[in-house]
């Protein structure tokens, strides 16, 4: 029996079964047509069944599927390195391959801290941000700060050498003031903050964290698993302010195949290389640098350059903002907008419950959690179907009264 991911498996409703996909559409067992309004945990960029991304795929499959890392190595992950290294901003270069999201975070912050070890240094300390998220294994878990996911494991909010701060300049101006020289890395979603609520907050913060680390050695990680390729409108948040790591996921793939990477500068990279054996990243994922899925991420890539996706996310943005402009409900706390990404904050979980179905009875899978009914839309919807999502969105409030009228 299937196990199923943040359920009371007890009272969980059956989930939908998905026969076919293609696009933007979902076609389930029993006759729907859903629109994917989250594509697939915000990884389906292209939508479902890209005849060229399957190509990819199926003509790399004629030659082999995987081989390991250890020893051996292969032209489709050698054309990701050198195309991610060339694409990617400044100096980062050097690519390190894992099978998801989390594992790619741990190995960020293995990198950060055995990077100041093997300088001799006793930096431990980690700087993260308030209602951070950055998977659920258990260092991601600790530098994250989402109650809602991590509540079983918490000890009653004390983590050790990690320090939590808000998205607020004066916070960050007092964390470096009192720890700058402690800290050895300071992770953060730059720009939005995905599974901590969608919250957006402004690029100033970034640029004077940049500074703050510089000042005082520490070194800076975006975690783009889910802001990467495009999310914010941005190709990367790492194209306006550049960090030492970057850390990429989900949309990698095209969302086809679970991998991610973990991308380091030369700074980092360098702390590494050594006569002593011991100064290695002692780190190996089985699956490292999977054939098909690097071949999936490098056609993804090609696609994201020549079919302008950026202009596509920035039509995304336009249609929402126009859509959306004016409309309120006493229910709504924030509208919030960022590039493929919108966020209807309500005062109460309540006011959301219900929503999956009536979504869905309109064609449109959505999944909303907490007080956070969000869309995050695969960049090849056509205008109709973005519209279908989101007068979905606004139907709710219209058609449903609230509690007490
Ligand atoms: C910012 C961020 N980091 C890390 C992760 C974990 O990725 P994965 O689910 O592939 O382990 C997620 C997943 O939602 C995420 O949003």
């Amino acid at each position: 029996m299937i196990w199923y991911p943040y359920q009371q498996m007890k009272t969980m409703r059956p989930p939908i079964k998905i026969k076919s996909a293609h696009g933007v559409h979902l076609f389930t067992e029993d006759g729907h047509d859903l629109i994917d309004s989250i594509s697939s945990w915000w990884s389906v960029i292209h939508g479902y069944n890209h005849p060229e991304i399957n190509k990819a795929i199926t003509d790399q499959l004629a030659d082999f599927a995987h081989v390991m890392l250890g020893g051996l190595t292969h032209d489709a992950v050698q054309q990701l390195s050198d195309k991610l290294a060339a694409w990617l901003p400044g100096d980062l270069d050097y690519c390190f391959f894992s099978d998801s999201g989390s594992v790619a975070v741990e190995v960020a912050l293995k990198m950060a801290l055995q990077f100041n070890t093997n300088r001799g240094s006793a930096r431990r300390t980690i700087l993260a941000l308030e209602h951070a998220y950055h998977g659920d294994t258990f260092k991601a878990m600790e530098v994250g700060d989402d109650e809602d996911y991590h509540f079983a494991f918490s000890d009653g909010g004390a983590k050790r050498d990690v320090i939590h701060i808000p998205t607020e300049l004066p916070a960050l101006e007092d964390a470096f003031a009192k720890h700058g020289d402690e800290l050895s890395c300071f992770i953060v979603e730059p720009l939005l903050q995905g599974a901590g609520g969608m919250r957006m907050y402004d690029i100033s913060f970034l640029q004077r964290a940049r500074q703050l680390c510089d000042e005082h050695d520490v070194l800076l990680i975006f975690d783009e698993v889910a802001t990467g390729f495009g999310r914010t409108g941005h190709r990367f948040v790492a194209d306006l302010v550049l960090p030492d790591i970057l850390i990429l996921g989900k949309a990698l793939t095209g969302g086809y195949i679970g991998h991610a990477v973990t991308v380091a500068n030369h700074k980092v990279y360098n702390g590494f290389l050594s006569d002593d054996p011991s100064h290695a990243l002692m780190h190996g994922p089985t699956f490292m640098g999977n054939a098909l899925a690097c071949r999936a991420a490098l056609k993804s890539i090609e696609l994201f350059e020549r079919d302008h996706y950026l202009e596509k996310i920035a039509r995304i943005e336009q249609t929402v903002r126009r859509e959306l402009d004016g409309f309120g409900d006493p229910r709504i706390r924030e509208i919030r907008i960022m590039g493929g990404c919108v966020c209807i904050e309500v005062f109460n979980e309540s006011d959301l419950e219900g929503y999956k179905q009536f979504a869905y009875d309109r064609g449109v899978f959505s999944r909303p959690f907490l007080k956070y009914l969000y869309a995050m839309v695969p960049y090849i919807i056509t205008e109709a179907e973005l519209l279908k999502v989101v007068r979905t969105m606004k139907a709710w409030f219209a058609e449903h009264p609230m509690k007490g009228d």
